[in-house]
């Protein structure tokens, strides 16, 4: 496929890096998963034959095609086995000083050609580029959840991202059936400076009385169209994702009207974190 990058490593084997491994190997991409934590691993690669299975008993997907993408997907809890990975696309948890370290291993390990991609949902691309010697190699591509549906990858540009690997990363992301948007670095991007304030806005209502957490799912769902209500979409996004986002936005624009609800805050310190521990604003057991 014109555009495709063929050697492919995803570093971080959770909700997203499982997502986008299944999404490159089933393009046809030969893909190294990597996560330190070999009970993560196992948990990613099981998530992907469950979403590969569901894709086959609904008819979308040949059974050969599941196997083949299987196939092309091995696993690891080594970096040093991403030696020869032309895109690197990481999906650590999203902390700065983690994703600045698998950076800096990743430029000493990674051919000095390769691409260098963030998955992060807030963090600024250029202060992660920043740890690397290759700052015009690195860019955010940001997938949305759950990645084998969802068709947007945002396409973020750091401070020093040449045109180049922009444009390479975009080809990339088209070549897997998504649909690229570029945005600059700024905090939030688009989709999540868009989204949270509205999730947000969702958890003052349920806080205060404004309605039940099923009357405010329904109003944005019958009442907008969209998929799933806002503290349901909170609930798979992870509660704690969504505060971190939010202090992110918070932080970097300035403005209070970003602060997270006190509600918010609670659920994750109740550990109320959403679809992932079965628990959030919803029950999943
Ligand atoms: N792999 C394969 N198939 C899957 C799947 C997966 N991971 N997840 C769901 N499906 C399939 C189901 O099998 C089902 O198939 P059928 O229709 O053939 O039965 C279909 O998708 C629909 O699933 P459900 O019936 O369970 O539920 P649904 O109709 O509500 O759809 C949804 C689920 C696609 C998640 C939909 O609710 C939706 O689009 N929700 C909004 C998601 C969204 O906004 N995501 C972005 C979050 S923000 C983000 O990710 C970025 C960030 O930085 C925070």
């Amino acid at each position: 496929m014109a555009g495709l990058i063929e050697k492919v490593g995803v570093v971080g084997a959770g909700t997203m890096g499982n997502g986008i491994a299944q999404t490159f190997a089933t393009a046809g991409a030969k893909v190294q998963l990597v996560d330190v934590d070999p009970v993560a691993l196992e948990r990613g690669l099981a998530n992907v034959r469950g979403s590969l299975e569901r894709f086959v008993k609904k008819g979308s997907m040949p059974q050969a095609d599941a196997d083949s993408t299987l196939g092309r997907l091995k696993s690891s809890t080594r970096l040093e086995d991403l030696a020869n990975c032309e895109l690197v696309v990481e999906a650590v948890v999203e902390r700065a000083d983690v994703k600045a370290k698998v950076f800096r291993a990743l430029d000493g390990i990674t051919p000095k050609s390769a691409i260098l991609a963030t998955n992060t949902s807030s963090i600024s691309i250029t202060q992660i580029a920043a740890s690397t010697k290759r700052p015009a190699q690195v860019i955010g591509m940001h997938f949305m959840n759950p990645v084998p549906l969802m068709k947007l990858v945002e396409v973020i540009r750091g401070q020093e991202t040449s045109p180049e690997t922009t444009e390479r990363t975009v080809a990339c992301a088209t070549a897997l059936g998504k649909v690229p948007v570029e945005a600059s670095d700024y905090p939030g991007f688009v989709s999540n400076r868009v989204l949270m304030p509205m999730i947000n806005e969702a958890v003052y209502c349920l806080m205060e009385g404004v309605a039940t957490k099923e009357g405010i799912d329904t109003v944005m769902k019958l009442g907008m169209n969209h998929p799933m209500g806002p503290l349901a979409l909170a609930d798979l996004i992870g509660l704690d994702v969504c505060l971190d986002i939010l202090n992110v936005l918070h932080e970097g624009l300035g403005d209070d009207k970003y602060r997270p609800c006190p509600l918010l805050r609670r659920m994750v310190a109740a550990g109320r974190l959403g679809r992932k521990v079965q628990r959030g604003f919803y029950d999943y057991q």
